[in-house]
């Protein structure tokens, strides 16, 4: 039976939360980290044979993180987000077919209900891997380096990328190898393979956060399911 590696990449910077550390380290809610968060939600949905964290060997945060369940960290995050999933994941060294579940850090609201469709579909269909994603509800506009509207795109077709990304391991990072670390997701490298990619649908709660005021979000979000009121 192939294992399910799930791979958390966790080496950014997060310039753009302006907070002066690792968005990852920020606290969320009990001053539990919205790393530990993110491992630990994951962990508790009992889906993963384990869990790889990769960090950057300079970080001086992580030693203060409490992980449940079957986690390694791996110091070896690189200077993008696919050079850090390429080095965790020879790091980690799954077998060629496992399937390696790749999420973000940053998204500690994923829900299992998302992650049990994602699986489903890797394991019953005919494709090479699948990633939540949602679609796309305002109209969207192509526009040129002047920010003039140059056409309008059939938002029918368009989706947003979330995580997890689901893929079998020596498929992604023979992918990942080619794409040279120029991808901002791990589809985007299958799809120059010409791999056969499904979307499948996630959660509008399923936000990565990247500015401050995602934080509140995420806070009303992980308050209320602490509440008993889980979606
Ligand atoms: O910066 P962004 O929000 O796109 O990062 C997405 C995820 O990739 C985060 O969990 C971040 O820590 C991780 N990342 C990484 N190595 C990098 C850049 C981002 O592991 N060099």
């Amino acid at each position: 039976m192939p294992e399910r590696l799930l791979l958390i990449p966790a080496a950014g910077v997060g310039e753009r939360m302006k907070i002066g550390y690792p968005k990852q380290y920020f606290p969320l809610i009990d001053n539990v980290t919205m790393l530990e968060v993110t491992v630990n939600r994951l962990a508790a949905m009992n889906l993963f044979d384990r869990i790889a964290v990769v960090v950057s060997d300079k970080d001086s945060y992580i030693e203060t993180c409490r992980f449940e369940g079957n986690v390694t960290v791996y110091r070896c995050g690189g200077e993008t987000r696919a050079q850090s999933v390429l080095n965790g994941l020879i790091a980690a060294a799954p077998g060629d077919n496992d399937w390696v579940f790749v999420h973000d850090a940053a998204r500690p609201c994923v829900e299992k209900d998302s992650v049990l469709r994602l699986i489903d579909t890797v394991e019953n269909e005919a494709v090479d891997g699948a990633i939540l994603a949602m679609p796309v509800s305002d109209t969207i506009k192509w526009v040129n380096d002047k920010g003039i509207i140059e056409k309008t795109i059939d938002r029918s077709r368009c989706y947003r990328a979330q995580t997890p990304q689901v893929f079998q391991a020596e498929a992604l990072i023979s992918a990942l190898k080619e794409a040279k670390g120029s991808v901002t997701d791990e589809a985007s490298a299958m799809e120059m393979k010409g791999a056969t990619v499904k979307v499948v649908e996630g959660s509008a709660f399923n936000i990565k956060v990247t500015y401050p005021d995602d934080i509140q979000i995420v806070r009303n979000y992980l308050q209320s399911i602490q509440k008993g009121q889980e979606k």
